[in-house]
């Protein structure tokens, strides 16, 4: 099934082979803003970087799967950053993580927390997923501040979590279970722009 998900002009959409020329010359704009929470590869995989082809056939694969969902966040149509639900695992854990980057362009305008808000109702509604959460490390303010106004519950500190910008770093631990969300994200967030005016 092929997710298509919007609120006003923040949509979220898989990525396709057709966003390759879009996403590499947002990712090369981006290098200095991206780099110090990206993930990249621990020196035991010896994984290579792919191709943007072998990447969106690789998420391609994966979504079939049902591991993960790799969305192309667009703002007026135009690309603008990516969205993933990753981790999927059902069984008796039902629980994904979600994780996101948008071009320093957009930064400061909310389009993240709405686009995070989008795919975690997702999660909870349609995939019927127990938990979310978010993991991030302590030095990203920005980042801290989507899970605050989204109100992700903190749960704690994992100590040299996540490999990111070349090496194995602490991340705060965010979660909301689905008793925890109401009539949803996207309906929390709108409920707060219109109690601020
Ligand atoms: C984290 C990130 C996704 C937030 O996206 P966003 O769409 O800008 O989110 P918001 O508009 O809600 O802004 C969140 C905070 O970012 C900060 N911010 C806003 N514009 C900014 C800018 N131009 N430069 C730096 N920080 C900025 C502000 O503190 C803002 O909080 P505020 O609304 O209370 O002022 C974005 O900063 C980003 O892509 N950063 C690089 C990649 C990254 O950190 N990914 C997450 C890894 S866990």
């Amino acid at each position: 099934m092929k997710v298509q998900l919007s609120d006003g002009e923040v949509a979220l959409r898989p990525l396709a082979v057709s966003d390759a020329s879009a996403w590499a010359e947002v990712r090369r704009r981006n290098t200095e803003w991206l780099t110090p929470w990206d993930a990249t590869n621990p020196p035991e995989s010896h994984d290579v970087a792919p191709t943007f082809r072998g990447m969106v056939r690789r998420l391609k694969a994966d979504a079939k799967a049902g591991r993960s969902i790799a969305l192309a966040l667009t703002v007026h149509g135009r690309f603008a950053g990516q969205v993933t639900l990753g981790g999927i695992t059902l069984g008796s854990l039902r629980s994904a993580y979600v994780g996101y980057w948008i071009d320093r362009a957009y930064a400061g305008r909310g389009y993240t927390p709405r686009a995070v808000a989008l795919v975690s109702d997702y999660g909870f509604f349609s995939l019927r997923l127990h938990r979310i959460e978010i993991n991030i490390r302590p030095e990203n303010a920005a980042s801290l501040r989507v899970v605050e106004k989204l109100g992700f519950r903190y749960e704690g500190l994992r100590r040299r979590y996540l490999h990111i910008d070349n090496d194995w770093r602490d991340h705060h631990s965010f979660a909301l279970c689905v008793d925890e969300v109401g009539a949803g994200l996207v309906d929390r967030l709108r409920q707060q722009s219109s109690r601020l005016g």
